[in-house]
């Protein structure tokens, strides 16, 4: 008998202001051609003037308590995250707590950055197998477009705002690749990669929250080579062939290294969930965001196998295999 972590709920939010690529067409020496084309992004979720990361976390843990029926009582553990948070401290994780009405158990926030979300994930497995926690509502939210230097043609048009939440719960499982739930997790950091994405501001620097900076092209040929590798690290240990992948759910940065990604791995494009052309890169929440689109869409059934992959600022990277 083995302790697993199995999803019981999933759920997204997009803040209601949609923006084209064409939109930078009026500020930026940029065009919708050379966004999609490079990025496969065509349009992105910007928040509203006052509407904070904690705000969007809270709609997306709502939507996922309501798929999977469960009330925040239910819930021991809110994990989020984010590097776009609300304050420096206290935790947006504690904010979504004290929303949600719940009083008992304990929350924190996980930051590595376009990695949170499969950070979050481990993290949330590791209570749940080690019997910490029943129940861990796992979010990953963002408000990007407030770190956003405007005149920066080469990060600007990049990046959007999201959530999305999953809820694990503990399930007895017989300990093989047949059980639903976390089969497999891999996760890896190299700090050498500092100026390869980074912002230049904080509390005990500059003051100030900063803005993003990237090398983007060179951090290119770093994502598809680390993440196939992390990819297939989890594969191995999970015992799954990448034949057997029913669905990738990468980190959605750009469709280029998602493509690669894929193709290295010998999983066809019609496997793979894809959601960067509507909600750009909204690091942490992109994998959770594009669960759920994928759950709503009927896509992603009972029983699948799916493999999530991202990677970073860092650099911090790694993958998730579970059964659905
Ligand atoms: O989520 C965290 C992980 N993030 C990533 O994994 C992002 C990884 N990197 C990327 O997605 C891509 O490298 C980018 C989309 C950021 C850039 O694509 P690229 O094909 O690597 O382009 P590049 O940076 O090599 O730039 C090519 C050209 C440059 O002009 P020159 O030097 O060739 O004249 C840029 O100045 O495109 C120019 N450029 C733009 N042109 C029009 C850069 N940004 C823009 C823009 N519009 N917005």
């Amino acid at each position: 008998m083995t302790r697993r972590a199995v999803a019981l709920g999933v759920g997204h939010y997009l803040p209601e202001r949609v923006v084209e690529n064409a939109w930078f067409e009026d500020f930026l020496d940029t065009s919708d051609e050379w966004i999609r084309t490079r990025s496969g992004i065509e349009r992105r979720h910007f928040a509203a003037e006052g509407e904070t990361t904690s705000d969007l976390a809270l709609r997306a843990a709502q939507a996922a308590l309501d798929d999977a029926g469960l009330t925040a009582d239910d819930i021991d553990c809110i994990l989020v995250a984010t590097s776009t948070p609300d304050l420096t401290f206290p935790s947006v994780g504690t904010m979504v707590q004290s929303r949600l009405g719940m009083t008992r158990g304990f929350a924190f926030d996980v930051q590595a950055v376009c990695a949170g979300f499969v950070y979050a994930l481990c993290n949330a497995n590791a209570l749940i197998v080690a019997g910490q926690a029943e129940r861990v509502l796992v979010i990953g939210a963002e408000t990007f477009s407030r770190i956003m230097d405007w005149e920066d043609r080469s990060t600007c048009v990049l990046f959007g705002d999201g959530a999305g939440a999953l809820i694990l719960g503990a399930e007895t499982g017989r300990g093989t690749k047949e059980d639903r739930g976390i089969l497999a997790t891999d996760l890896n950091s190299d700090g050498r990669y500092r100026d390869m994405l980074f912002v230049d501001g904080g509390v005990s620097t500059t003051g100030t929250a900063g803005k993003l900076r990237m090398q983007g092209n060179q951090l290119f040929r770093q994502a598809v080579e680390k993440l196939t590798s992390t990819a297939e690290t989890s594969l191995e240990k999970a015992g799954i062939l990448g034949s057997e992948v029913d669905w990738i759910v990468p980190h959605q940065a750009n469709i280029r290294i998602i493509q690669g990604t894929a193709r290295k791995m010998g999983v066809p494009m019609n496997r793979v969930i894809l959601t960067v052309q509507d909600h750009g890169n909204t690091s942490a929440a992109s994998i959770p965001l594009a669960l759920s689109v994928g759950v709503a869409e009927e896509r992603i059934k009972r029983g699948d196998i799916v493999l999530s992959e991202a990677i970073g600022g860092g650099l911090a990277w790694g993958s998730v295999v579970l059964r659905w």
